[in-house]
């Protein structure tokens, strides 16, 4: 079986970050979202990954190569527009032939999820599987209306009055129906083909579609809160590992990673927490809940419940921040700023807020 991966679209909801680099490259606990995805593919044994990427494709590329580092034979698919998940199916016809496949959405990270979605589909083999997954806000997901037997009865994109709380977790598989399906829906109000319409095509159609209830963990990291929830899910499941250069004055509590080449002096670093390779700490308090990226350089700070990306200067108090790449924070309010900042972007933070 092949993976296609989508690591496409333009991460609207992820702005200013996403003007620089893709949704799918933002790291959560120091590790880009794509890699969530493309390490519990290899898991389930799928090697074969048609990567779908558009504008922010050569990022993509540099970063994850033909992906032998990771155990994967990628191959690159380009989507010229962001035309919607059905969309890129179509544009990857040639490459996943007449076989089934597993559609994997390059933002979404799903904790233990593959084995028993693939399990499921083998055990039943529907024309389509999707995974589902309870949320308590379906109007901004696909959401599956579904039958005690596990048949899908409904379908709607992320409609305003939804009819379960099962939202459309980003893992399917299909079988070769699906590429009549996506050949015959049209384009929706935001003008994307959605893969939820193919799916209903199917449905309509007198194809069977099933749903797997994931229980495990999962989410959508397209939205700034997501992606900090993210974080924090991910960190809570770090165990203490300190590798680098940790002075005698520092306090280390909880689970703490500590990378190679990184320097922590004079600070109280609170777990769940990960400290970067080669970033330096000095005279700052950490977490808990807190990714700073490789060769932040953080000094005087107090950070909580925030992702510093790579080579982020911090000089003040952050807190629920995302903090791009290379970019400058300086300066206090007397408390916690929440920030959003883009790579290479510098905040001069004075006076009180108050
Ligand atoms: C897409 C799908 C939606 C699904 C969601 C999961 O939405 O269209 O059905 O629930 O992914 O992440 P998007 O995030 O592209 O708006």
């Amino acid at each position: 079986m092949k993976a296609l991966v989508l690591a496409g679209g333009r991460g609207t909801r992820l702005r200013p970050l996403t003007h620089t680099v893709p949704k799918q490259l933002v790291p959560v606990a120091n590790k880009p979202v794509l890699l969530y995805g493309l390490e519990a593919i290899r898991d389930v044994g799928i090697t074969d990954v048609g990567v779908v990427v558009g504008d922010h494709g050569p990022a993509i590329r540099d970063a994850l190569g033909n992906g032998g580092t990771l155990g994967l034979d990628i191959t690159y698919l380009h989507q010229h527009a962001p035309l919607g998940l059905a969309h890129c199916v179509m544009l990857s016809q040639d490459y996943l032939g007449n076989a089934d496949f597993l559609l994997y959405l390059g933002d979404n990270v799903i904790i233990d999820g593959l084995g028993p979605l693939l399990d499921a589909f083998w055990h039943s083999r529907p024309d389509a599987m999707v995974m589902t997954g309870k949320v308590a806000n379906p109007s901004e997901y696909g959401v599956a209306q579904v039958g005690p037997d596990g048949v899908v009865t409904g379908l709607e994109e992320k409609p305003a009055d939804p009819r379960s709380d099962l939202a459309l977790v980003g893992a399917y598989v299909f079988t070769p129906a699906i590429h009549q399906a996506v050949h015959s829906v049209k384009p929706s109000w935001r003008n994307e083909r959605e893969i939820t319409h193919a799916i209903e095509w199917l449905m309509r159609n007198g194809w069977r579609v099933e749903a797997h209830l994931h229980g495990g963990y999962w989410k959508d990291t397209g939205r700034v809160e997501d992606l900090l929830e993210c974080n924090r899910a991910v960190l809570d499941t770090a165990e203490r590992s300190i590798r680098g250069q940790v002075d005698a004055s520092c306090e280390i509590r909880g689970p703490v990673v500590i990378e190679d080449g990184a320097e922590v002096s004079g600070s109280r670093i609170t777990g769940p927490a990960v400290i970067g390779f080669s970033a330096v700490v000095r005279d700052s308090r950490i977490g808990p809940y807190t990714s700073i990226g490789t060769d932040c350089d953080i000094v005087g700070a107090t950070i909580e419940n925030s992702v510093v990306c790579e080579g982020s200067t911090v000089r003040g108090s952050l807190r629920d921040s995302l903090i791009g790449r290379q970019a400058r924070v300086n300066g206090d309010f007397g408390r916690p700023t929440c920030l959003v900042l883009g790579d290479h972007s510098e905040a001069r933070l004075y006076g009180s807020a108050s």
